[in-house]
C-alpha cells in the first residue's frame, strides 16, 4: 500500500503505470470509511490495472464551519481497510493547500440547474465545492475512469455534467446504493445513531420501496401527500424533503413521460443527524 501526500509523487508513479499500458480508476472520499465505500473500491479494481482512492476532507464543499470541524478523521484506520481489500491501492491524502495551491477557493459552475434542487436548495455552495475539488482531483490523477456512489445521486449527475462541460476525458461509473441488512443505506452518519434510531431509520427505505409501488398508478401529487402523511404518522424521523424527479435532469415530475426514467429522493432527520436516500422509479 502506498500513501501520497504530495500531488508530484502520486503523479510520477502513476506515470510509469500509464506508460506500460496499465488503466487507472479513481475513488473520490472524504474518508470515515465503510463497506459503501469499499464497494466502490471493489468495482474500481475490477475494472482498472492501478486503483487511486483520495482521503480529502474538502473545506469548500461544507456550508457550515462547524460541520466542517466535526468531520470524522481517522486515516490510519481507514488505510487499514483499504489494506485489506488490496495492498496494492495508492491512497492520495493531501492537505488543503497541496491541492488547492494558496487560495482554498469554490470555482464556479454552470450546472445547468442540477445543483439549484434538494441538495442544493438546501447547502448553498456545496456542488460548486464538490465539483472545484473532483476537477482538481481528475487533473491530478487523470483517471481513465472514476467511481460514485448512487447513494449522493444528484453529486453523481453533477461530476457527469462537469466532465461534459469541462470536457474532462475520464469516464464516471455510478454504483448502486450498499444498505445494512435493515435496508438503511450505508453512511459515515448511520454510527452516530442511537440502537432505536438505527432501527428506525430503515422506515426511510421503507417508503422510498412503497413509492415504487404506488408509482404504478399514482400521480407524483399522490405519492407527495401520501409520503408527508406517512411521516408526519412517524415520530422517529422529521422529513426534510421527499421529491420525486427525473433522472437524468433532477426536475421534479409534474407529468409522467412516456420513456422518461424516474428517481424517488428523501432526505430526513434522526434526532440532528441528516440522512439522505434515493430510489428509482420505473427501471
Ligand atoms: P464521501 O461522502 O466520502 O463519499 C465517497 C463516495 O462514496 C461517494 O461517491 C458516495 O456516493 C459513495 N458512497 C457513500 N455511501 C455509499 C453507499 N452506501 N453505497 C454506495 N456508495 C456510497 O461524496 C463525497 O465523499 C465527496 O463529496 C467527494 C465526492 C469525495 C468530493 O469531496
Amino acid at each position: 500500500m502506498q500513501v501520497f501526500k504530495e500531488k508530484e509523487l502520486l503523479k510520477q508513479s502513476l506515470a510509469t503505470k500509464k506508460r506500460t499500458g496499465k488503466t487507472i480508476g479513481l475513488v473520490p472520499t472524504m474518508g470515515a470509511l465503510h463497506e459503501g465505500h469499499l464497494h466502490l473500491v471493489k468495482e474500481a479494481i475490477k475494472s482498472c490495472d492501478q486503483v487511486v482512492v483520495s482521503i480529502f476532507v474538502n473545506p469548500t464543499q461544507f456550508d457550515k464551519p462547524e460541520d466542517l470541524e466535526k468531520y470524522p478523521r481517522n486515516l490510519e484506520k481507514d488505510i487499514n481497510l483499504l489494506r485489506e481489500v488490496s495492498e496494492e491501492i495508492f491512497v492520495f491524502t493531501p492537505n488543503a493547500n497541496e491541492l488547492y495551491g494558496d487560495f482554498i477557493v469554490s470555482e464556479h459552475f454552470d450546472f445547468e440547474g442540477l445543483d439549484i434542487v434538494m441538495e442544493g436548495k438546501h447547502r448553498t455552495g456545496h456542488f460548486d465545492g464538490v465539483g472545484t475539488v473532483v476537477k482538481l482531483l481528475f487533473n491530478t490523477v487523470e483517471p481513465d475512469k472514476a467511481f460514485f456512489g448512487e447513494k449522493d445521486y444528484q453529486q453523481l449527475q453533477i461530476i457527469r455534467k462537469l466532465t461534459e462541460i469541462e470536457h474532462l476525458p475520464v469516464e464516471i461509473i455510478g454504483c448502486p446504493i450498499l444498505r445494512e441488512e435493515s435496508g438503511l443505506a450505508r453512511s459515515s452518519r448511520n454510527e452516530r445513531l442511537n440502537d432505536l434510531q438505527r432501527e428506525k431509520a430503515a422506515f426511510i427505505f421503507e417508503t422510498l420501496k412503497e413509492t415504487k409501488t404506488l408509482f404504478g398508478t399514482k400521480s407524483a401529487n399522490y405519492i407527495n401527500d401520501w409520503v408527508e402523511q406517512q411521516f408526519r404518522n412517524y415520530p422517529f424521523l422529521e422529513l426534510e424533503y421527499f421529491e420525486i424527479s427525473d433522472a437524468k435532469t433532477l426536475k421534479k415530475l409534474t407529468e409522467k413521460r412516456e420513456g422518461e426514467t424516474y428517481r424517488a429522493f428523501i432526505a430526513a432527520y434522526a434526532g440532528d443527524i441528516r440522512l439522505i436516500d434515493n430510489l428509482a422509479l420505473n427501471n
